[in-house]
């Protein structure tokens, strides 16, 4: 197994010189009521990584990554991006952090009332850009990206769950925030429609340095994306490596996880 404390860990003030983490989060305990979910989560990436985060469901993925944007705050521990320390901002003072980091939701979190396009075009609004020729140009190209443009006009009620899920991602690249958290993104996605999503975070990341978080469970994606694969596991990083190591590993938990196979919660 991979010695999770081996990462790069960087602290945050940094001196002259050395490179900021781009993400940190540092010792992050989390509980909901007697149940403790994250216990002592230590992760840092770099600008332009790939991190695949894997493991059992309910094991604290979703709310991990929520504590990066502000949407969770820990009982204890700290969390950075870029410098910002995410957990003593106060609601109000979050939009610099949403501005660097968009997230896609498990569900994807569309709003009913709006079209396709005009989810889609929600964050550039948000973030104060009025001009309609630029907006309309960005909402086009994000739906093409995700090959959903001729669907445009479509509520999220009468789209299908893989259609909703891409219109989710539209809406998360659009305003080219430096990273981008994707919870699930290939679920719900057949095999041709997962790929694409997968080239396209890899595009990402190669045109335009994106950082990337992504929660899945697609060990084939994880495969083709990830620099480093992080496995949380009864709320702990049991394992943090890269897709290599991950692939050698001789701890059975994460081997028998990766194989798919069913004694891990036993
Ligand atoms: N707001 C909340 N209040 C109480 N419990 C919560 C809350 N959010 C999450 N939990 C609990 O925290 C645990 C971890 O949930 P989380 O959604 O992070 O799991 P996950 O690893 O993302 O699972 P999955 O792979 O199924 O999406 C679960 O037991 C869940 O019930
Ligand atoms: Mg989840």
């Amino acid at each position: 197994m991979a010695d999770p404390t081996s990462s790069t860990l960087t602290s945050p003030a940094s001196p002259k010189g050395e490179t900021q983490a781009f993400i940190q989060l540092k010792d992050v305990c989390k509980r909901f009521g007697s149940q403790e979910v994250l216990r002592g989560i230590n992760l840092t990436l770099q600008h332009g990584e790939t991190l695949c985060i894997i493991g059992p469901s309910g094991e604290g993925k979703t709310v991990m990554i929520k504590h990066i944007i502000g949407l969770i705050k820990p009982d204890s521990g700290e969390i950075y991006v870029d410098g910002m320390h995410v957990n003593r901002l106060k609601e109000r003072e979050m939009a610099p952090i949403r501005k660097k980091v968009s997230m896609l939701f498990q569900g994807a979190a569309l709003f009913d009332n709006l079209t396709v396009e005009q989810n889609v075009a929600f964050p550039l609004l948000e973030h104060g850009i009025r001009d309609r020729s630029e907006i309309n140009r960005r909402v086009r190209e994000a739906l093409q990206a995700v090959d959903l443009d001729e669907h445009r006009h479509k509520y999220p009620t009468s789209l299908s769950g893989g259609m909703r899920k891409r219109t989710g991602i539209a809406r998360a690249i659009i305003d080219h925030s430096e990273c981008i958290l994707y919870d699930e993104p290939n679920s719900g996605l057949d095999p041709i429609g997962s790929d694409v999503i997968d080239q396209m975070i890899l595009r990402m990341q190669r045109r335009f340095n994106v950082t990337s978080i992504i929660v899945t469970h697609d060990m084939r994606s994880v495969f083709k994306i990830a620099n480093r694969v992080a496995m949380l596991y009864r709320g702990e990083i049991r394992f943090l490596g890269t897709p290599a190591e991950l692939r050698d590993t001789s701890d059975s938990v994460v081997q028998d996880f990766v194989n798919g196979r069913s004694d891990i919660t036993g």
